[in-house]
């Protein structure tokens, strides 16, 4: 396993993080039980793997909670990353990066995660209802009382991420040394401004949904209903109208189209169709690690062969040319 440090920071990660997402039954998108996430857990610390990346609104908690009794006997080695905004009640104060909300939801994911700190505090979303003054002043209070390590923020663009900077710089508090954004070969839309800001901020990137949620494991055909159980499929029966929108985003024409590619270049080098998808992100400039969200141990195994893999150049060309950048920075002349 190789490790490097996390954006302007000492901290030294996996260059392959484990994503939470699926772990617990209780609604979202999960659909491990404990035994099979806690198989999970032991292939990724045994590969050399030290970043976990959880959320507060992951099934519901369930999630932290496995988590939590997942690597209770080697707490230190790992490197315990969860987050915080969405709602966790009905009430005004019950979501958010207000110094109220982020306060009770720190001891809430303490309590679940069963832990007395959290390496890696990250706020899930920008929150357009709170001065970032207030935010950032707040997590660097958990920074100075011991019960954060670090902190990062989550798919903020790039001019949230330079206010959140500049506000810690003012105030002489703690910056954030993360973003975790979406990346993949379905969605390069940071390449243009949020990769260049982070780089120039000192922020290292954790990125997730590699396999755009399977899609690029080759896992979806044209034409043909996902099967009940895969995350496409689940994400459909959901009664949330924004669970059913997001496969929907996913399972477009365009994708399904990068996937085909994907395939084709999988079958020519004898490879799988995860290998390909994830040796093309993990090599993309920019990204610190790649948070992989395997649903059973096998998957897991399957994706860290993946890692081993090195496309050869013109395949790489290839996906590049076919995936696009979304965004293009402006030149003078
Ligand atoms: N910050 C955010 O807003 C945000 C948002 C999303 C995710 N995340 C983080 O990023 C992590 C990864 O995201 P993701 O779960 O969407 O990642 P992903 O790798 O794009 O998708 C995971 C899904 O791909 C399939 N899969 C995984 N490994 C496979 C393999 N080896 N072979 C075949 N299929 C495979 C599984 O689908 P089936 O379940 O159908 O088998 C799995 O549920 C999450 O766990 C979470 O920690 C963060």
């Amino acid at each position: 396993m190789e490790y490097t440090s996390l954006g302007h920071s000492g901290l030294k990660v996996s260059r392959v993080s484990l994503g939470t997402m699926n772990f617990g039954t209780s609604g979202g998108v999960g659909s491990c039980d404990e035994a099979e996430a806690r198989r999970i857990v032991d292939v990724f610390t045994d590969a050399g793997g030290n970043v976990i990346d959880t959320a507060d609104t992951y099934t519901g908690g369930q999630s932290e909670e496995i988590v939590g009794r997942a690597i209770k006997n080697r707490r230190d080695t790992v490197v315990l990353a969860t987050k915080a905004f969405l709602p966790q009640g009905p009430g005004p104060n019950d979501t958010g990066l207000s110094r109220a909300h982020l306060t009770r939801a720190l001891e809430a994911s303490l309590r679940r995660l069963g832990t007395d700190h959290i390496d890696l505090y990250q706020c899930h979303q920008w929150d357009r209802g709170t001065p970032i003054e207030e935010t950032m002043a707040t997590l660097d209070g958990f920074v100075r009382s011991g019960k954060v390590r670090y902190i990062g923020c989550s798919n903020f663009t790039a001019s949230q991420i330079v206010e959140a900077q500049w506000a810690a710089a003012r105030a002489g508090g703690t910056p954030f040394i993360s973003l975790q954004p979406q990346y993949s070969l379905l969605a390069r839309d940071i390449e243009a401004e949020v990769l260049p800001v982070c780089e120039r901020h000192g922020l290292g990137t954790l990125v997730w949904s590699p396999l755009g949620g399977g899609v690029l494991a080759g896992r979806y055909t044209r034409g043909v209903v996902p099967e009940e159980r895969s995350r496409m499929g689940r994400l459909m029966a959901s009664p949330s109208p924004k669970a059913r929108a997001w496969a929907g985003a996913f399972l477009t024409e365009r994708n399904l189209g990068i996937a085909d590619e994907v395939i084709r270049i999988a079958t020519a080098l004898g490879g799988t169709p995860t290998a390909v998808a994830l040796a093309w992100v993990r090599r993309r400039p920019g990204v610190t690690s790649v948070i992989i969200g395997p649903r059973t141990a096998a998957q897991l195994t399957g994706s860290l062969a993946g890692f081993t893999l090195d496309l050869p150049p013109e395949e790489t060309a290839r996906l590049d040319e076919i995936s696009g950048s979304a965004g293009r920075v402006p030149v003078a002349g």
